[in-house]
């Protein structure tokens, strides 16, 4: 019998967070952020459910060509750029676009001569501070980049870096400073992760970005993916494999920090670190086991966790588990772990495997 961990994939929710997008940003062209593997779904399979998106953000060449490989025609785009000018010959080739962040790259394009023209996204830093050109400097950038021959559309692009905070006055200044180089640069406009298409209207523009709320996953401080109509697309779950009776004062797991205050039923579930689910989660954090929430209890281990069964006392050998997804958001899995949701979907582990599902 196969180890019973697995993650199932929901294509149904995919499309229905798509569809999220789309009437938060009637207006925009949308780019589906998959790098990183499809924030961990499978970068072929998000972007085979996705055919609808107008284009897609990947994070290197390889992944770009994997796309092209599977047939996907939409244009992509490398959202850090190339690393090395060996690469142009490739991005003309399989008609990749790229970001260009950096004046060394604006160099190598001059210095390229390619089977067909690059289309290029300029990368102005407008507050986040770690990749694009000085405000000051992109002008200057955009004129050498629209005198190259080897470039062919040219695109305007800012991230964000505090736009999950509703509050946070950075991101109206990001957003002013950005639209006042736009109108005296010109070409189209992307500046909108999955927090500025939610909570920052003014920020959708000509192209929006979405990564983690196609997942799902809310980019919201304090908002959960259901609250914005989001669906989860990844539902990580296994079995019960073990259930025994400990006595009052019995300790559970390594370490031994987590004693049993009285007789009760403890489950074992086949999942740990070694799948991605997260070590460091305390005692307490929710399992649905027969789709009700139990407490863990005990470490983490590599290949198993211990719940509390006290409240399912008919629980049974073969029951399943869920760790996070459909009725157990990641979100708060990722709280207690001290982390994001990001995070826990790009980190499951190739071991798990993934079933693809057309339901919800
Ligand atoms: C340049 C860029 N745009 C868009 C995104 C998507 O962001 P999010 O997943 O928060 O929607 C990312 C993700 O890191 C990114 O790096």
């Amino acid at each position: 019998m196969a180890r019973p961990a697995q993650v199932r994939l929901s294509a149904a929710a995919l499309q229905h967070n798509l569809g999220r997008v789309r009437s938060y940003a009637p207006e925009a062209k949308v780019m589906a952020v998959i790098k990183a593997n499809g924030y961990g779904h499978g970068l072929g399979w998000a972007a085979r459910v996705l055919s609808q998106a107008d284009a897609f953000g990947v994070a290197s060449v390889e992944e770009g060509i994997t796309l092209r490989r599977a047939g996907v025609t939409r244009p992509v785009c490398l959202l850090e750029g190339f690393f090395r000018n060996e690469e142009l010959a490739l991005l003309a080739a399989e008609r990749l676009s790229t970001v260009v962040h950096h004046e060394r790259q604006i160099r190598d394009l001059e210095d390229f001569s390619g089977s067909a023209p690059v289309d290029v996204w300029l990368k102005i830093d407008t507050g986040m501070h770690r990749i694009g050109f000085d405000p000051q400097r992109a002008a200057s950038a955009a004129s050498r980049l629209r005198a190259c021959k080897s470039v062919g559309a040219l695109g305007l692009m800012s991230h964000f870096a505090n736009a999950d905070n509703k509050f946070d006055s950075t991101t109206s200044f990001q957003i002013s400073l950005f639209n006042d180089l736009a109108a005296s640069i010109g070409g189209e406009r992307s500046l909108a992760n999955s927090a500025g298409i939610v909570a920052w209207p003014e920020s959708r523009l000509e192209w929006v970005r979405p990564g983690i709320m196609l997942y799902g996953v809310s980019p919201m401080i304090g908002q959960g993916g259901g609250e914005l109509g989001l669906e989860p697309v990844m539902t990580l779950g296994s079995e019960i494999i073990a259930i025994s009776r400990r006595r009052k004062g019995e300790a559970i797991g390594y370490g031994g920090d987590w004693v049993c205050p009285e007789e009760m039923p403890v489950g074992v579930v086949a999942i740990g670190y070694g799948d991605g689910y997260p070590r460091h989660v305390p005692a307490g954090t929710p399992v649905l086991v027969n789709g009700r929430r139990v407490p863990l209890i005990g470490r983490v281990s590599m290949d198993m966790i211990t719940v509390d069964l006290r409240d399912q006392p008919g629980a049974q050998i073969g029951d399943p588990a869920v760790l996070w997804g459909a009725g157990l958001p990641v979100e708060e899995i990722a709280a207690r772990a001290g982390t994001i949701g990001y995070e826990l979907l790009c980190q499951v582990t190739p071991r798990v495997p993934r079933v693809e599902s057309e339901e919800r």
